[in-house]
């Protein structure tokens, strides 16, 4: 690791430290507290995750960065300060609490941090940098990893808010893509680790796309993967809130869809069923997703379901099957 590197990974572990001393035990990070305390957040949880505050001042943060012997040039270019037009350099996240960004190690390696004023944009995260590179990390992961093994399942969600407050229901196996899209690599690490993936992202349709794409990709590394599905408006930490943790494991963890069954339901989204020409459309469609199924058993079973709904012969439809696997060879 180059000498840059070693510098910010120390900036970030002497700010994740500030951030959250300032939060728990200072009158400038009092608003902070106060913002988590109201949305449910524990002593016990703001320790575990290590959550901050910065506050609201110019140049606090600075200051303490270039006591600690950090020059101000080389935190801005490494993305931990920011520097405006008229070169003043700054904390961007001042006025926000903090959400420390692991890697697998436990290291901060950047942060995001949300409004607490209802500021635009309501999440701000580090700059991508050599050492922050959000599509290739999973946030949470290291609390997570043992979890993850012994269960071989992980929970997937859009942001820190629902694994936290996931981790606080029990639910120890959450990790989170930080709002963007899952990548091949991030796919690929979790297959490492599990073999069931449940998508549970926001039930709204940048989620339910959202999840659409996530559900392709894990299962074309080879993941099993299932899909949760929340009531319409309230995301998984909204859900928790409302329902309780025991309605959280029973009806939406271990209630998720599979693959398939959430298939099904999602490319209906499409369709007018009403009309013939849709119909058709929609069978030919899932018939596309079926053909890709490896076990016999299983295929039978999503075939037999489609006939039904369809009133269609279940030899056809497995004509149907065979006709498009002999064309991918
Ligand atoms: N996000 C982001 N930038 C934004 C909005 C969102 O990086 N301007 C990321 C955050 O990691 C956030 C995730 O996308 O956690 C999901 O977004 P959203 O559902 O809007 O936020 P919530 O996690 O529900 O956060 P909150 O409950 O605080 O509104
Ligand atoms: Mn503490
Ligand atoms: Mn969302
Ligand atoms: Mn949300
Ligand atoms: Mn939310």
């Amino acid at each position: 690791q180059s000498k840059e590197t070693l510098d910010a990974l120390s900036a970030y572990e002497w700010l994740t430290k500030l951030y959250h001393h300032l939060l728990r035990h200072t009158k400038e990070g009092k608003e902070g507290y106060q913002y988590l305390k109201d949305r449910g957040f524990t002593d016990d949880v703001i320790d575990t995750f290590q959550l901050g505050y910065s506050p609201n001042s110019k140049d606090f943060i600075v200051e303490f960065l270039e006591k600690k012997g950090f020059h101000r040039q080389s935190m801005v270019k490494a993305g931990i300060l920011s520097s405006n037009e008229d070169n003043v350099v700054t904390d961007r996240f001042r006025g926000r609490v903090i959400f420390p960004i692991r890697n697998h190690l436990g290291k901060t390696i950047g942060f995001g941090g949300r409004t607490i004023t209802d500021q635009k944009p309501k999440y701000l995260n580090s700059p991508e940098s050599e050492l922050f590179q959000k599509g290739k990390l999973l946030y949470n992961f290291d609390l997570a990893r043992k979890s993850i093994r012994k269960k071989q399942e992980a929970v997937l969600f859009e942001g820190q808010m629902d694994v936290i407050s996931a981790h606080k229901a029990g639910v120890m196996n959450g990790i989170a893509t930080l709002g963007t899209a899952l990548t091949d690599m991030q796919a690929k690490l979790l297959r490492r680790y599990v073999d069931t993936v449940i998508i549970c992202y926001d039930p709204d349709n940048a989620g339910f796309l959202a999840s659409f794409k996530a559900a392709k990709l894990l299962k074309q590394v080879g993941c099993a993967v299932k899909v949760a599905t929340l009531p319409n408006g309230l995301d998984p930490d909204d859900y928790i809130k409302t329902y309780g943790a025991d309605r959280f494991h029973h009806e939406v963890i271990e209630a998720s869809d599979t693959y398939m069954t959430f298939m099904m339901k999602y490319l209906k989204k499409d369709y007018n069923l009403k009309l013939e020409g849709d119909r058709i459309q929609y069978v030919e469609n899932v018939i596309d997703e079926i053909a890709l199924i490896e076990r016999p058993i299983e295929r039978e079973h999503y075939l037999k379901e489609l006939a039904n709904e369809f009133e269609l012969s279940i030899e056809t439809l497995t004509q149907e099957v065979r006709s498009r696997n002999e064309k991918i060879g």
